[in-house]
């Protein structure tokens, strides 16, 4: 028998859920690729600035903010990246096998670009302040364009996994790649670079030795005009939100309460940053103290927290939309899993095996890692005990078997009756402290009954059911 799917070995990170330990990584990761981003854009502002003599400590604070540069971005931002590639192929190889598979091309491009950002950065930190203006401002430029393209070409296979366009149609990787959401997504995030390398430059300002006030003060406001474009945000988010399907759209607008919640806190932060940019930096001329500053950073780290959260918690129940679940299974494969069973030539031990009561309980640990681990733990973080702790046995075995109606940003169960019965059992002997015995259920009426629910909400996505009900 060929297997039904592939299975990769996934790592277990305890009590955090897995989709936490890559949240925090991408948010942190984002945050500081788009302050490089911006700070090389600000930079050839400032460097523009100098050389024409329009503002004659431009060249210090360029110099200044360039050490903070690199060594945030280039420091940090490296050892996150190479962190995601790390703890994505640890969650969910499948996916990130399938985008590397898609558009190694791509990847290669935007890689090329990031080794020309990284050797133009380097140049520049090198002999920056040896050369003339005229070097200065090419290397300046080099960086500041090789790090905007390494955003373009990655936001662009980045946007697909929500908004893949005609590209299962077409199969073409351009199809791909300037999907639906492509442009508003890498204007949003330009305007957003800029604004995040407004804020840190205010910060690091305020860490310049040997300046006065009124030095600081008259650098900080020609930092703040790279906040400006942030007002268009409302307009470019609108946009965003148009060109993303309807459903995403829908989590957000109260069709799921925490995703909701995340979406307003991101609305609040930014709308924070913007009324203070607006009216305290532009038009009151206001001082911005270290204090202020590392706040207003602060904010900005948090609103691209609430907004990347987002961002990715409304592509469930995919990862890459219409195409593979978020537990790695093919829309395509739940039928035939449904029949074969989802654990059935998993060759990958059961960690610690041992200390499960009898075999069936060991198989519904099985199940559990490969349908429901991406999203739940057993019984910390969205753990599968919490959310079914207050059902009885029956009505676990139902809403399980019917999982994409019971919410439709879950995948269907892609198992056999047999297996879900052992992940009731398995959530039954956790829900009562793990004793060292535990009875076998092997009611063939159970099974039967299982199997109906099976068939009656059928093995199409909780999505597609909603729309077709929205239809009808
Ligand atoms: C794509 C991610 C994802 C996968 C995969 C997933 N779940 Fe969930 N599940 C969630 C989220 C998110 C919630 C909602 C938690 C909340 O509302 O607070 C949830 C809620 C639940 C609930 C409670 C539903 C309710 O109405 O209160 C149950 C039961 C559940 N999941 C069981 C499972 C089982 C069993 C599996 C594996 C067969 C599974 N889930 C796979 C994301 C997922």
């Amino acid at each position: 028998m060929d297997s039904p799917f592939p299975h990769y070995p996934v790592n277990d990170f305890g009590p955090l859920m897995k989709g936490i330990a890559i949240g925090v990584l991408g948010i942190v990761h984002v945050f500081l690729a788009q302050f490089a981003i911006g700070g090389g854009m600000l930079m050839c502002y400032f460097q523009w600035l100098g050389q024409t003599g329009r503002e004659p400590l431009a060249r210090k604070f360029t110099d200044g903010f360039f050490k903070f540069v690199v060594l945030v971005s280039f420091v940090l931002g490296a050892v996150t990246g190479v962190g995601m590639w790390f703890a994505t192929i640890q969650v969910s190889a499948r996916t990130i096998g399938t985008m590397v598979g898609e558009f190694h091309w791509l990847w290669a491009v935007e890689w090329t670009f990031f080794s020309l950002e990284i050797t133009a950065g380097y140049c520049f930190y090198r002999y920056g302040t040896k050369l003339p203006d005229r070097e200065r401002m090419t290397l300046l430029v080099i960086y500041a364009a090789a790090s905007w393209f390494s955003l373009f070409w990655i936001n662009g296979i980045l946007s697909w996994q929500l908004t893949p366009g005609d590209f299962y149609e077409t199969g073409n990787m351009w199809d791909g790649f300037f999907n639906p959401s492509f442009f508003p997504s890498v204007i949003f995030r330009t305007v957003t670079s800029m604004g995040i390398a407004a804020l840190a430059a205010c910060l690091v300002v305020n860490l310049m030795p040997e300046m006065d006030r009124e030095q600081r003060n008259t650098l900080i406001h020609r930092a703040a005009y790279f906040l400006t474009p942030a007002l268009a945000m409302p307009l470019l988010g609108v946009w965003y939100f148009w060109a993303i399907p309807a459903d995403s759209r829908s989590w957000t607008l109260g069709g799921n309460v925490p995703m909701m919640m995340f979406f307003v806190l991101a609305i609040v932060c930014s709308m924070f940053i913007a009324v203070y940019a607006l009216f305290g930096l532009i038009r009151a001329r206001l001082y911005i103290n270290g204090m202020t500053a590392s706040l207003l950073v602060s904010l900005a780290l948090l609103a691209t927290a609430f907004a990347e959260f987002v961002r990715e918690g409304v592509r469930k129940p995919y990862t890459l939309r219409g195409y593979l679940y978020s537990n790695s299974i093919t829309e395509d494969e739940v039928a035939r899993l449904r029949e074969v069973g989802c654990t059935t030539d998993d060759p990958y031990p059961l960690r610690a095996a041992d200390r499960y009561p009898n075999e069936q309980v060991a198989k519904g640990a099985l199940v559990y890692r490969n349908l429901c681990s991406v999203c739940h733990t057993p019984d910390a973080a969205n753990g599968l005990t919490h959310v079914t702790g207050t059902w009885t046995v029956s009505q676990r075995r139902m809403n399980i078997a019917k999982l994409q109606r019971t919410k439709p940003f879950m995948p269907p169960f892609a198992g056999t009756p047999d297996e879900l019965e052992a992940l009731v059992q398995w959530i039954g002997w956790i829900n009562s402290g793990r004793p060292e015995t535990w009875p076998e259920s092997n009611d063939p009426e159970t099974l039967r009954e299982i199997q109906q629910w099976l068939d009656e909400v059928g093995t199409k996505s909780g999505l597609e059911l909603l729309a077709e009900e929205g239809a009808h």
